[in-house]
């Protein structure tokens, strides 16, 4: 399936830029962790669909790169943590040793705390635009990380507490959907649709359904995929007993709901005002029939 090579590429190019001194010289192991697992791979999805997002909203793409950076930041310290021996206790992530395994459990949170912040101090240095704007993205982006998004899902995931298929769709769209929502979300912020509800509230309704689709097909791969070509160790869901769209509807029933969530993506974009984006339906498309 396409995928917008050329975002990618741009974003790649830009993270690989970013350095994280500090005035004491013997930090540079904490920001090599940082940096090891950052610029070890990965799809750049949602900074990808940050810069989609402004190409359809008509800002310039290139102006959006600092938020882009932050919320690929943000993924990255989510997944360092996610490995942990405490959590998902996985030793491969981005086809390479995951950040515990290579500098030790106590430098891989660091990395990952300091990851968070310098996201937030990133965007809020370095990304141009109205301060009422950016404020509004960096809000979003911080709701979006916390109870009410990404580590609230992660809580719900690791104490087992969803018990109804409603539970599961909530516990997605915290734990993945919150994040990936914020890439489109804190990009209409910054284009100033602060306060056009309309345009907001379909934007979520694709932004969302995309979310829950990209958890829902993570969910399907740990199951048919290989370590080879995830980057990371297949079966890591079923040796955790998690409760996932797999084990809750079959590998069938997560396929035709995974179907149903990108078909009511593909609706809600081409509905609302993002008519004629190529690399959001690319995205999107991608994001059903990715293999890693
Ligand atoms: C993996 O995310 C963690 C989930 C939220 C499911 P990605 O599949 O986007 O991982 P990378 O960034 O490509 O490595
Ligand atoms: C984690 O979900 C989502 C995050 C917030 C990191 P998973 O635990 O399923 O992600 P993978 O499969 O390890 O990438
Ligand atoms: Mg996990
Ligand atoms: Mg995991
Ligand atoms: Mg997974």
């Amino acid at each position: 399936m396409a995928y917008p090579d050329h975002l990618r590429t741009q974003v790649d190019t830009y993270l690989d830029a970013l350095r994280f001194p500090s005035r004491a010289p013997r930090t540079d192991g904490l920001e090599e962790a940082m940096r090891y697992s950052l610029l070890a791979g990965g799809k750049r999805i949602r900074p990808v669909l940050a810069l989609a997002t402004a190409g359809a909203v008509g800002l310039d793409q290139a102006s959006v790169l600092p938020l882009a950076a932050a919320l690929e930041l943000i993924h990255t310290y989510s997944l360092i943590h996610d490995d942990l021996p405490a959590m998902d206790d996985d030793d491969l992530r981005r086809g390479r040793p995951t950040c515990h395994v290579k500098f030790g459990e106590d430098v891989a949170i660091l990395a990952g705390d300091a990851l968070y912040a310098e996201a937030f101090h990133h965007l809020l240095t370095a990304q141009a635009g109205e301060p009422a704007r950016v404020l509004a993205a960096a809000r979003e982006l911080a709701a979006a990380t916390g109870v009410d998004g990404m580590v609230g899902g992660q809580y719900l995931d690791v104490a087992g507490v969803s018990a109804t298929p409603a539970d599961l769709r909530r516990l997605h769209e915290l734990k993945t959907g919150r994040l990936i929502a914020a890439s489109v979300v804190c990009v209409l912020l910054l284009a100033g649709a602060a306060d056009d509800e309309e345009t907001l509230t379909a934007w979520r309704r694709f932004a969302g359904e995309l979310g829950v689709l990209f958890q829902i097909v993570d969910d399907i791969l740990d199951v048919t995929g290989t370590d080879e070509g995830l980057g990371k160790p297949q079966g890591s869901d079923e040796r955790h007993g998690k409760r996932t769209y797999v084990s809750e509807f079959g590998l069938q029933g997560a396929r035709k709901l995974a179907a149903e969530c990108h078909s009511a993506a593909r609706a809600t974009l081409s509905g609302s005002a993002s008519q004629g984006a190529p690399e959001l339906e690319q995205i999107t498309d991608f994001i059903f029939t990715r293999t890693s």
